[in-house]
């Protein structure tokens, strides 16, 4: 049997009032887009979305991952959603499409990645996430609950379809290098290097026993591509769940609580993770707290499981009042780091801030120091 893939790609092409919300003519340029994209056939279903500023594309099709005819249909709507932003003056106009030219994938010229290849089961749950004002390692704390730690993922010990457990694939984002790690065996060593979010990210997650791809995660670092601070890599991931594969229910477990991420204000603060439904995918307070939406769907047949008019059907799973305990305590941890300013630890270390514009606020210090006597 054919394979299926759901890519969802996303990127900041421009945003109203400032660093706030997707507003509705870029939805209507990419629909468009891939409505015609749809009816010549590179696709075979899709649904846009956004997370905070970032514009969200979510498809199906059979061409495989890192495909060069997706990722330039991905790359032209996003460029299309730039230049309607141009013309409405939107903020951040074409923030994320760091280069003038498409070479065959867009990994590496801004936008973000995750992809699935599968060969379809006899139902394929999905959980799509996507967060923004947050980078790709904001996911590592939730990969490692949903695939290894038997407090959240009661299926890892009663199922045993899953107790041979997980494979982690990690990138090391300053070395380009990945490394494989598998639980329950190397838990601990995995966890001392996740652990360091500002330089590795969970890439991918397999079944141990089969390879079964079992997770996606994006892995774009836009400040060692750009070289200074252009917009957090706002991250998107793909789960596949049940059967063999963690329940719904455990792939959103992590998120009854909130926990503290990188990004928010500028790229440059320690912020709660807030579980939002779309309604509130838009980033207010201090330009955030981070915000992560969730989205279930099912695969079928190549597509998205549609309803009676062919829409596709998305359950948008944190627009749910079992979410509201996180949501308040986010706001708690907010308001307690908030308080702090801009001293460390509510700011990030010295080394993230050497792709904020603190360097040259410092470089005008510079002339000014004195050996100390
Ligand atoms: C964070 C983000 C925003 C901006 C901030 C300042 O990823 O995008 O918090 O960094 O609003 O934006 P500029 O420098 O464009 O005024
Ligand atoms: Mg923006
Ligand atoms: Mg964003």
């Amino acid at each position: 049997m054919a394979k299926t893939t759901v890519s969802l790609i996303k990127a900041d092409v421009g945003s109203l009032a400032g660093h706030t919300v997707v507003p509705q003519p870029l939805f209507n340029v990419a629909n468009k887009k891939l409505a015609e994209a749809k009816k010549e056939g590179i696709i075979n279903s899709f649904y846009v979305f956004n997370a905070g500023d970032d514009l969200e594309l979510l498809m199906t099709h059979d061409k495989g991952e890192n495909s060069s005819e997706i990722h330039g249909l991905a790359w032209d709507t996003f460029k299309a959603g730039a230049d309607k932003a141009k013309k409405l003056k939107l903020y951040g106009a074409g923030q994320d499409l760091l280069k003038d030219a498409f070479s065959g994938n867009v990994k590496g010229l801004g936008p973000g990645v995750a992809e699935l290849e599968f060969k379809e089961r006899g139902s394929d749950p999905i959980v799509v996430y996507a967060a923004d004002k947050t980078e790709p390692a904001a996911f590592n704390y939730m990969l490692y609950k949903v695939f290894a730690d038997p407090f959240n993922t009661a299926g890892l010990v009663i199922d045993p379809k899953m107790s041979g457990g997980f494979e982690f694939e990690v990138l090391d984002a300053y070395e380009n290098k990945t490394v494989t790690l598998k639980t329950p065996e190397e838990s601990y060593s995995l966890i001392a290097i996740i652990g360091t979010t500002e330089r590795y990210m969970v890439s991918r997650v397999l079944r141990s026993e089969d390879k079964e791809i079992a997770a996606s995660s994006s892995t774009t670092k836009l400040a060692l591509i750009a070289g200074q601070y252009v917009g957090k890599d706002d991250p998107v991931c793909l789960i596949r769940g049940q059967s063999g594969f963690p329940a719904m229910g455990e792939i959103t477990m992590p998120f009854l609580h909130s926990y503290l991420v990188a990004g928010w204000m500028r790229g440059s603060h320690w912020g709660p993770f807030m579980p939002v439904g779309l309604k509130d995918s838009k980033c207010t307070v201090f330009d955030g707290p981070p915000r992560i939406v969730a989205l279930g769907i099912q695969v079928s047949n190549g597509e998205l499981a549609s309803d009676d008019d062919g829409k596709p059907m998305v359950v948008d799973i944190f627009a749910d009042l079992a979410f509201d305990m996180a949501r308040r305590e986010a706001l708690e941890l907010a308001a307690a780091l908030r308080r702090m300013g801009e001293f460390e630890p509510a700011r990030l270390g010295p080394e993230a801030m050497e792709y904020t514009t603190l360097p040259s606020v410092l470089k005008k210090l510079e002339p000014r120091f004195k050996a100390a006597g």
